[in-house]
């Protein structure tokens, strides 16, 4: 895992303050010393993840993730450490020296040349689009209300309908068969044959948030199935991470933006001048496409299409954007048309208005219950009002609020008194509900944990208690005098293990100071996690040199029991008398070891 030295591993996490790092993803509350939020590792309704600032470590009580910044983002982003101290040297403005691991090197040359084909493939699209080939996907855009322009801006292009015009193309400028492949740009039939992937379709490149072409969408120009084809999943593409037009709405005067469904709506919203529209590319959004959609806007309107797919994914939509406490607005469309349908029939200023009049989250979700409640029963409105009132008193915004149960409760002819003593009823259980739970978080932290060691439920007795004596450690680096003789780094019982004592018996042994949260950069995310329970346990600990000792003593015990199994079993499978002999002078020593502790 040596790709970096270890001080610029220390700059880059010293760079990215944990707690300003967690809240881009969760909602933290301050308890006491720390923070509070709900896990974003498993689901949950009350918090049990636990951030501390000093320590710059996070910790989930309910799931018993665990780790540093590095492992936070490595689990939450789904990267590997090099891809996780790149994310975060980016964050913090730290340019990273080339890494001398080769894999590493390969992998980043692979990235280049990449985004090199596809920079490529789509000048070669483009031109085709301009030539006798492209004629009719062009009057196909011409007929569509596309202007040469838009063309331009998004780089439109057309894959001419051949077997491997663009492969022959790409190969005569120097790219090697595999990585035409691992673009996704060609395929090999099944004779072998290398052929184009995208034949006879409207090419939409798609650009990251930098302005690298990372993939492509392809579309028929006529009826025919699947309508779009898109570049696979490659070392530079993710379609979970990415949304349509993301690298021109970010420079977007406005502070919003608007979320469609399809590669045409934003182009065809773009020509109508609103450039804060973005599309997530054929998937449901994404947690990550959230947090991308956050980053760069104050407010997201949904405008998906009306009909029912359109509707489940608004609702999806907003529930992803909810959590991350955006604010998300809907906007409707009338007819069950998208965008690009209404802006081509009623012009875009007309849209101009949809926008503006945008409803909030609430209003929504009380659309969404007036439409499941009909109130042509007395027990259907009381269904709603009661659902109104339920929804009313998750809103934290008093104003709102107000608002809307003045309006509710003249449209449904109740009193204004009647809705807020329920909205109030529903507040005060909630806030019951929450200082039971703090009341556990508080008393979870102060044990430690509920289960104690329950991480190492199904790991040898050994392991654990070695993880604990390097845990103890690193909280107590002054111990190491007491250890150093005692228990060695190939005493450890597992390579990793071995590894991880060397490394920090190394750093100990020159003096220096060495912190837990700096030693477990490097540890792969279930490694970490086990060590940092067991530093909650060990932090209770009063007396380190009592616990020591105890730990070491069970580590002999331990040791000294397997040296005595292992002898134990190579006697039986032993005929040859000397050997016997010595076998079972060995084995009187370790019994009389054991005797001695
Ligand atoms: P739409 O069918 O709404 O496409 O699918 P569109 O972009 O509005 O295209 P037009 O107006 O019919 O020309 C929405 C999005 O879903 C993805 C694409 O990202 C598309 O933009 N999709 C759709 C696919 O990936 N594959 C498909 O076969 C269809
Ligand atoms: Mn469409």
């Amino acid at each position: 895992m040596n790709y970096y030295p270890d001080d610029i591993i220390e700059e880059v996490r010293l760079n990215n303050d944990l707690v300003e790092v967690v809240s881009e993803y969760v909602r933290l509350e301050k308890k006491g010393g720390g923070y509070f939020g709900l896990c974003p590792f498993h689901s949950e309704k009350t918090p049990s993840f636990h951030v501390e600032p000093v320590k710059q470590l996070y910790y989930c009580f309910g799931c018993n993730n665990g780790g540093n910044v590095f492992h936070f983002i490595m689990n939450i982003e789904n990267l590997t450490f090099p891809d996780a101290l790149r994310f975060l040297a980016d964050r913090a403005g730290i340019v990273l020296p080339e890494p001398d691991d080769k894999e590493e090197q390969q992998r980043i040359k692979v990235r280049k040349r990449i985004l090199e084909i596809n920079r490529v493939a789509a000048r070669f699209f483009y031109s085709c689009l301009a030539t006798g080939k492209g004629s009719e996907a062009l009057k196909y855009l011409r007929n569509r209300g596309l202007s040469n322009s838009i063309i331009k801006r998004f780089g439109i292009g057309y894959a001419p309908n051949e077997w491997d015009l663009l492969s022959n193309y790409l190969l005569k400028e120097g790219f090697d068969e595999t990585i035409l492949i691992q673009s996704g740009l060609s395929i090999k039939n099944k004779y072998d044959r290398l052929i184009d992937r995208f034949r006879g379709r409207i090419m939409f490149p798609i650009f990251d948030i930098r302005g690298n072409i990372v993939a492509f969408g392809g579309r028929v120009i006529d009826d025919s199935l699947p309508k779009y084809i898109n570049s696979p999943e490659t070392p530079c593409y993710s379609k979970g991470r990415e949304l349509f037009g993301m690298h021109i709405a970010k420079k977007s005067a406005e502070k919003k933006l608007l979320l469609v469904e399809g590669y045409m709506d934003v182009i065809s919203l773009h020509q109508a001048g609103i450039d804060f529209a973005v599309a997530p590319l054929g998937t449901a959004l994404t947690g990550m496409q959230g947090r991308l959609l956050k980053k760069y806007s104050d407010e997201i309107i949904l405008a998906y299409d009306s009909d029912t797919a359109g509707q489940k994914a608004t609702e999806r939509g907003l529930e992803v954007l909810n959590n991350l406490g955006c604010r998300v607005k809907v906007l409707q469309i009338p007819d069950g048309k998208d965008p690009d349908d209404f802006i081509r029939k009623n012009g875009p200023e007309k849209f101009k208005m949809l926008i503006d009049r945008a409803i909030s989250l609430l209003e929504y979700k009380i659309g969404l219950l007036k439409r499941m409640h009909p109130s042509d029963t007395e027990e259907s409105r009381l269904d709603f009002l009661n659902g109104v009132a339920d929804l009313l008193s998750e809103l934290d915004n008093f104003m709102e609020r107000e608002i809307i149960i003045r309006k509710i409760s003249s449209d449904y002819n109740i009193t204004e008194d009647a809705l807020h003593a329920e909205v109030d009823r529903r507040l005060k259980k909630k806030r019951r509900r929450e200082k039971t739970t703090e009341f556990y978080s508080a008393k979870k932290e102060l044990t430690g944990s509920v289960r104690p060691l329950s991480v190492g439920k199904n790991e040898g007795a050994r392991i654990r208690y070695e993880k604990m004596l390097l845990t103890l450690l690193c909280r107590e680096n002054r111990l190491y005098q007491k250890v150093k003789d005692r228990y060695l780094p190939s005493d450890y019982s597992d390579d990793s293990l071995k590894e991880m004592a060397a490394a920090l018996y190394d750093k100990l042994k020159t003096g220096d100071d060495f912190l837990l949260e700096e030693y477990i950069s490097k540890l792969a995310p279930g490694m970490a996690s086990s060590m940092i329970h067991l530093s909650k346990n060990l932090s209770n600990i009063e007396e380190p040199e009592k616990a020591l000792e105890d730990i070491l003593q069970k580590l002999e015990v331990l040791k000294l029991e397997e040296e005595k199994k292992d002898i134990l079993m190579r006697l039986k499978n032993i005929s040859n008398i000397e050997e016997k002999k010595q076998l079972q002078k060995q084995l009187q020593s370790v019994i009389r070891k054991m005797s001695n502790i």
